[in-house]
């Protein structure tokens, strides 16, 4: 289980039952529910404090709840047989995670932990089960999540096919910035390169290219993009 720490007193009052309330309808699963329904699964649910590094559950360990990330950012990763690790997102404030086993009655299919301090509404799948026994249209919009994922999901795939890496990496920066041209990469090094899925070595290779073409400048963690429009034709 999670080596987590309650949330701090600032958290909880910031997590107040009518915020996170509001923080789940601006979830895809959550979107179509009233006032009364949202609140009873934000009362049900406790918001956790999370360092950096820990990890929530496991791949494979058995559920007993999902999560909404409230602040920072939460990594979903698998690990291969000989111990590298694949990263497969990275969820921010908004995202839920921890659904699946739930919808499919199997273990956990991924790790969850967290790329940096972050707090995460949990809650227990008893409210997901009770909701959806009163409310089994309310379904309809975990079925829209899970086709969601999908469409990621493919696309990362076709990537892997269609993109080399220096293509890859350019894309998995732009993920990163969003819409912001200087942003703090919340991944270390070793982690870019899980998710774009190639070494440290050809990941960096890749950046430094980038620099030497006046694309992008970093600092350690301290990201700039120079030239989006650049990077944006090499991440196609
Ligand atoms: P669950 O299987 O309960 O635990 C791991 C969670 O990671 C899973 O539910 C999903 O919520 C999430 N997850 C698994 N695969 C992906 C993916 N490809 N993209 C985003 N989230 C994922």
């Amino acid at each position: 289980m999670a080596d987590t720490t309650p949330a701090t007193l600032e958290a909880a009052i910031a997590a107040s039952p009518a915020s996170l309330r509001e923080a789940l309808r601006e979830t895809i699963l959550f979107a179509e529910l009233d006032d009364e329904q949202l609140e009873h699964i934000a009362i049900a649910g406790s918001v956790m404090s999370l360092r950096r590094g820990v990890v929530l559950f496991e791949e494979g360990d058995e559920p007993g709840e999902f999560y909404l990330v409230l602040s920072g950012r939460v990594a979903i990763a698998q690990e291969s047989a000989d111990g590298r690790e694949s990263l497969l997102a990275v969820l921010g404030p908004g995202e839920l995670f921890g659904e699946m086993a739930f919808l499919d009655g199997y273990n956990r299919s991924a790790q969850a932990r967290a790329l940096e301090e972050s707090s995460v509404l949990m809650v227990p799948y008893e409210e997901l089960r009770r909701l959806y026994e009163d409310k089994p249209a309310a379904l309809w919009s975990a079925v829209q999540l899970l086709a969601r994922r999908l469409r990621t999901t493919d696309r990362a795939l076709s990537d892997t096919v269609f993109l080399d890496v220096m293509g890859r990496t350019a894309k998995r920066l732009l993920d990163m910035a969003g819409d912001r041209d200087e942003f703090e990469m919340p991944l270390t090094q070793e982690e870019l390169a899980s998710m774009v899925g190639a070494s440290r070595e050809r990941v960096n290779k890749a950046i430094h290219a980038f620099e030497k073409l006046g694309w992008v400048t970093h600092d350690q963690r301290r990201y700039k993009i120079t030239n989006r429009r650049n990077l944006e034709i090499r991440a196609r």
